[in-house]
């Protein structure tokens, strides 16, 4: 099969943090540190791990934020070489050069669907990926690259699900996929349905916001009319390319925290400082006397 090479990524940024208020009053939660990186910038480091050049962050009504942490300082980068902090001027400087980024505004936030919509200009005639920078990939960073080898070899879209328990799926959409695989872990998606009820759930494989789309999705989008909480549903847009193209659910297991609730975040701070080679058996540590200490 031959495909255009999947270069650029969108990450929709531009929701409404309600969850995480007062934190996300004056900045975006995907600002939200975890150890000591905003949450967005492991999302952008995935991202160009699996080859991505090119990242649109479309961005809502809290900025400025994104725009400089990816931007130089050079301000900062001087006072940090005069004062022979060569780690951190590395660090800081490295990240403006991770990826190529772009900006657009969301204008106003009429959901995950519509804020995908507003990047077919930067998109273009490619396929493109889909990462929702509020869902952190902790031990399975590899995904994404995996659903672009999908993509490479199947062609079509590419939709990355996880199994979990069938009374947790009502906040997600959910996969109906056909019951014999295509390649190892990859199944042919034949339906896709936005927060269901548990028991009408047509399976228990959630979709965990990483995708990879031809750009015919645009369309589809162009056609979806509000419909779950009155947005523009991305997996309502998914229903309508399954008509149209190929769509394939990419189920992977683990490592996935969606870091946009406090408890989620939490837990994805914890998991990573305990992962770090540097902090992480201090932490571990800490963590182990104070489970003791605390009878937990
Ligand atoms: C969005 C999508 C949903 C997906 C989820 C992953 O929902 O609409 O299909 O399962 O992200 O986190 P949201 O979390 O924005 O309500």
């Amino acid at each position: 099969m031959t495909t255009k090479p999947v270069r650029k990524a969108v990450l929709p940024a531009g929701g409404n943090s309600t969850r995480f208020l007062p934190a996300t009053k004056a900045q975006p939660k995907a600002m939200l540190p975890l150890v000591d990186r905003p949450a967005i910038q492991y999302v952008v480091e995935e991202a160009v791990a699996a080859g991505i050049t090119d990242i649109l962050v479309v961005t809502g009504r809290v900025t400025r934020a994104v725009a400089d942490h990816f931007d130089r300082a050079p301000e900062l980068e001087r006072e940090l070489e005069e004062g022979g902090k060569l780690e951190s001027l590395e660090h800081v400087r490295s990240i403006a050069d991770l990826a190529r980024l772009h900006y657009v505004r969301q204008g106003q936030a009429l959901g995950l669907g519509h804020a995908v919509s507003v990047a077919r200009a930067f998109v273009g005639d490619e396929p493109f990926a889909v990462l929702l920078p509020d869902e952190l990939m902790v031990d399975d960073a590899a995904l994404m690259k995996t659903m672009i080898a999908a993509h490479g070899e199947h062609g079509g879209s590419v939709v990355a699900f996880r199994e979990v328990a069938k009374e947790d799926v009502g906040a997600y959409g959910v996969a109906d996929v056909e019951p014999e695989p295509v390649a190892h872990a990859l199944l042919r998606l034949k339906g896709i349905v936005e927060k269901p009820d548990p028991a009408d759930a047509p399976s228990n494989l959630i979709a965990t916001g990483r995708y990879v789309f031809s750009p015919t999705i645009f369309e589809c989008l162009e056609r979806v009319a509000p419909g779950k909480a009155g947005e523009i549903q991305l997996t309502d847009a998914i229903s309508l390319l399954i008509e149209r193209e190929p769509v394939y659910a990419a189920v992977f297991e683990k490592g996935r925290f969606d870091v946009g609730t406090p408890l989620d975040f939490l837990e994805a701070a914890v998991a990573l400082a305990a992962d770090r080679p540097d902090i992480g058996p201090a932490f571990r540590a800490f963590l182990s006397a104070f489970v003791k200490e605390n009878g937990l």
